[in-house]
């Protein structure tokens, strides 16, 4: 947050600024969302609350989803619509886990996971996650959690994850999806940027191996609707009734435009607008890749997804002679215009030599952001 706030005192001072920091498309809704969204804006359509779940056919879509990407026949009574992702993992952590239990996560991470349930209680279990594990969990990982720890209540598993793009395979979620079910662990699958893949690793939901799980995922990364704030979650049949009653009370419902326009997501122009940019993004990619060697950074982690690259900046730091890489993404950023993420909100113990770079950006923004990366020596 501090340096989007430093972008936008660059950006208003007139300076240039060439972000690379923001975890979110540029492209915007797919036509069909935008246009049923301005036609029932001019329509009487009162747009009062829906139900606290979510609007039936909506509910519907995204159970059909499933249908065509996993080919899983979901019941649209298991999915919540939600103010964003962020709305459904304040649910699921309320709904599935109680003051006190233990719940494990990946670092590096998202700190979403790990703030909201410090805030609800939990205690939360930090796996340290590297190379060798391409920055997963893994059963290996979550078997030496429990004899360090105690029982696992939970575990939250992101694939493709944020901050390292990382994803796994099919089979290596399924072990895990086994793991959680041997250890009486709830498992949660953030699946926000499926569709947003380097075909690198198969991608693969959750329930493909048992729907005791909690899925959730967002209309904000593969449909670019971040601002419209809706995501879903898919429940185990145990846990629908309490979001239900917690989504009633915390927000009465989501909001109810973006629900209806949301609808127009799943028309075929829709679908053929994300693919189209989730192509943008794989060539992105391959521009990064190519680039990276001009760039004098260390190690990566494997950029299977999502638009992110998480690097290890530790030379560029100190041939900067600056602390950490949080000193060294604000001098970049006053040096060159070109603003990155400091690693450390996702991971206190390395992340302060870390840096993830965000390649969701325009593909001019994106060009001149690597020559001046590439040019900066200092
Ligand atoms: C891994 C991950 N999960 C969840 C979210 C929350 O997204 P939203 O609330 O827009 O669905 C983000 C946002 O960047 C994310 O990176």
């Amino acid at each position: 947050m501090e340096i989007i706030d430093a972008v936008q005192r660059r950006r208003d001072s007139g300076s240039e600024v060439f972000s690379l920091c923001a975890g979110e498309p540029g492209g915007g809704a797919p036509t069909d969302v935008r246009e049923r969204a301005a036609a029932l804006l001019t329509a009487s359509e009162p747009l009062g609350y829906t139900s606290s779940l979510g609007l039936p056919a909506l509910r519907r879509a995204i159970a059909g989803h499933y249908g065509r990407w996993y080919d899983l026949d979901v019941d649209p009574e298991r999915v919540a619509i939600t103010t964003g992702s962020s709305g459904a993992f304040v649910l699921a952590f309320l709904a599935a886990f109680e003051h006190g239990d233990r719940v494990a996560l990946a670092r590096p991470g998202y700190p979403a996971y790990r703030n909201i349930l410090r805030a609800l209680g939990c205690e939360v279990v930090e796996i340290a996650c590297g190379p060798d594990e391409r920055y997963q969990p893994t059963p290996a990982l979550l078997d030496a959690a429990v004899a360090e720890h105690g029982p696992l209540a939970g575990l939250v598993l992101a694939s493709p994850a944020n901050p390292t793009g990382t994803m796994v395979d099919a089979d290596e979620l399924e072990a895990l999806s086994g793991w959680c079910a041997d250890n009486g662990t709830h498992l949660v699958s953030d699946e926000i940027y499926h569709g947003v893949t380097a075909g690198t690793r198969e991608q693969a939901c959750a329930w493909s191996f048992g729907d005791d799980a909690t899925i959730v995922s967002s209309f904000s990364k593969y449909w670019g609707m971040t601002g419209w704030r809706l995501g879903w979650a898919l429940l185990p049949e145990g846990l629908v009734g309490a979001v239900d009653a917690l989504a009633g009370n915390l927000a009465l419902c989501p909001p109810t435009l973006a629900q209806h326009a949301a609808i127009a997501a799943f028309t075929e122009r829709s679908y053929a607008e994300a693919d189209a940019a989730a192509a943008v993004y794989r060539e992105h990619r391959r521009l990064l890749l190519d680039r990276l060697p001009t760039l004098g950074w260390g190690m990566t982690a494997p950029a299977d997804g999502a638009f992110y690259l998480y690097a290890d900046v530790t030379e560029r730091i100190r041939a900067a002679g600056e602390p950490d890489s949080a000193a060294w993404c604000r001098r970049l950023l006053a040096e060159t215009g070109v603003a990155l993420t400091p690693g450390a909100d996702f991971d206190a113990v390395d992340g302060t030599h870390w840096a993830r770079l965000s390649y969701a950006a325009d593909s001019a923004v994106l060009r001149e952001a690597l020559d001046r990366l590439a040019g900066w020596r200092v």
